[in-house]
């Protein structure tokens, strides 16, 4: 869907997320032809760069970030006139003056201005009030505010509090960037554009379902933020619980934003609390005789005493009509010995084997691969070929996207994309409301409150393994499995 030229205010225009992620996407966008003429990208940090040198080092940034062959010297310096940049304290006066000024002559109040608070939260009340006083707002403003988005249920509610005295909740963008993976979206596509699944989604039919977000990266370059947050914190809240939530909702009326949203806030409210013996948490260590600081957590975060987890695996149910006494499965950790994200749901066995025990016992089982080789997998029972009798066996109904929608299909834009554009477009769809949000930390806080109370400390793993074994045993317990990341 084309959109009108626009304003967009990206304060932190000098950090990591700015330079990686929303510049980038933002240039992407631009090369496929969506960011018409006369759209105005501004950078505004507290670095004295003028506007040619801010250019300079965005054209760099944009050579390393993405593609070269985006990277043609009349597209990027087309682009680069769209960007300008101001040197701006958000919470002092310093900038603002010549911000209003460049925002200036915007011909009319529905022009569409984003200001994306790619800043920590401590920044968001002095930036909100700012914009209210210097005049920037109106009813076509949008903000965009990235996770962390508080640090316990307190926090995240001091925020939302603090963001709904300057803005309406429609006005307010919390990027989950898990929901911007094209794959994540392919759930819903998935589960509410088949026939196929949707009568057998539930606990009559399903065994139980295992979420996996496994990574290779460690926490080095964000030691400080990690050590305070941890996987909880860091994945599980947020990325995991998002994940749980689409897998397991209700089907909404429409694809809209506030239906979408109020099946996925009444999933994180039938959640069941978690069983201290239902969770297991690991910092990964390095393996005998394997060398390097990102191999070892605690020497990473320079804290050899550290009990911030890297890794977290947990058994949980969802106390509703549809998913009683089905468990759901959820892991994530760094460091481990390959990426992947991938949600298993293993169905029930067949209630009745004709074929006799010596057939074998055999379920179906669907995979949905998130990343990498995103894709999904059947696994169907057959007969095992040759003459040695009725014996069963399983084969994969395999769909890779690579493979089904060609190599454009295959290279699915980046999740930063498409998010921006739909806060550009007004649609709230893949954005977490206020509440989802608070009742994300209602369910995380009193986890945390339990390891803080009992001295809990993270099991060691293995850099390179697939996590602790406790994390097995939390299955095996149950006569189940890990599918995913292990042999
Ligand atoms: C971020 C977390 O939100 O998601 C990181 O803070 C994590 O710790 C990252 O590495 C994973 O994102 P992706 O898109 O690489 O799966």
């Amino acid at each position: 869907i084309p959109v009108e030229p626009f304003d967009l205010v990206v304060f932190g225009a000098t950090g990591d997320l700015a330079r990686r992620k929303i510049l980038p996407a933002l240039f992407r966008r631009f090369c496929a032809g969506q960011i018409p003429d006369g759209t105005r990208i501004i950078g505004a940090a507290r670095s004295e760069y003028s506007i040619a040198e801010y250019r300079d080092k965005l054209a760099a940034d944009l050579k390393k970030n993405t593609n070269d062959a985006l990277c043609d010297a009349n597209v990027l310096a087309a682009f680069l006139q769209l960007v300008t940049y101001v040197p701006l304290d958000g919470s002092a006066e310093t900038g603002w003056p010549a911000l209003c000024e460049r925002l200036s002559g915007r011909g009319g109040d529905e022009r569409v201005q984003v200001f994306y608070f790619s800043v920590g939260p401590a920044l968001f009340e002095p930036l909100a009030e700012r914009l209210h006083s210097y005049g920037l707002t109106s009813a076509a403003t949008r903000i965009v505010v990235e996770k962390p988005f508080g640090h316990d249920l307190a926090s995240a509610r001091d925020l939302n509090r603090t963001l709904a005295s300057h803005f309406d909740e429609g006005q307010i963008y919390r990027i989950d960037h898990y929901l911007g993976k094209e794959t994540v979206q392919n759930l819903m596509a998935v589960r509410f554009g088949n026939m196929l699944f949707e009568p057998l989604w539930n606990s009559q039919y399903v065994d139980h379902i295992q979420i996996t977000v496994a990574e290779t990266v460690g926490v080095l370059g964000r030691e400080d933020y990690y050590e305070r947050a941890g996987a909880m914190r860091d994945m599980t809240q947020n990325h995991l619980m998002q994940l749980l939530c689409l897998i397991a909702m209700e089907p909404p009326a429409k694809f809209d934003p506030d239906a979408v949203r109020d099946e996925k806030l009444k999933v994180i409210r039938a959640l069941d609390p978690v069983e201290p013996y239902h969770i297991v948490r690991g910092q990964y260590a390095p393996a005998p005789g394997a060398v390097g600081r990102d191999l070892n957590y605690r020497e990473t975060v320079g804290n050899q005493r550290s009990s911030t987890e890297s890794y977290i695996a947990l058994k949980t149910h969802i106390s509703n009509w549809r998913w009683a006494g089905t468990p759901f499965y959820l892991r994530t950790g760094k460091r481990l010995k390959a990426r992947s994200s991938v949600i298993n749901v293993m169905f029930k066995d067949a209630p009745h084997s004709i074929f006799g025990e010596e057939a074998g016992r055999h379920a179906n089982h669907l995979k949905i691969r998130l990343q990498p080789n995103e894709g999904i997998t059947l696994s169907v029972t057959i007969k095992e070929p040759g003459p040695g009798g009725m014996r069963l066996m399983d084969v994969p109904l395999d769909m890779s996207f690579a493979e089904a929608l060609g190599p454009e299909g295959s290279e699915p834009a980046d999740a930063y994309e498409r998010l921006i554009m739909d806060v550009v477009r007004g649609n709230q769809t893949l954005f977490m409301r206020g509440d989802e949000v608070e009742a994300a930390w209602g369910w995380t806080d009193p986890i945390i409150a339990g390891w803080q109370a009992r001295g809990d400390v993270p099991k060691p793993y293995e850099s390179g393994s697939a996590g602790p074994g406790d994390a097995d045993l939390l299955l095996r317990r149950d006569q189940r499995e890990w599918r995913g990341i292990n042999p």
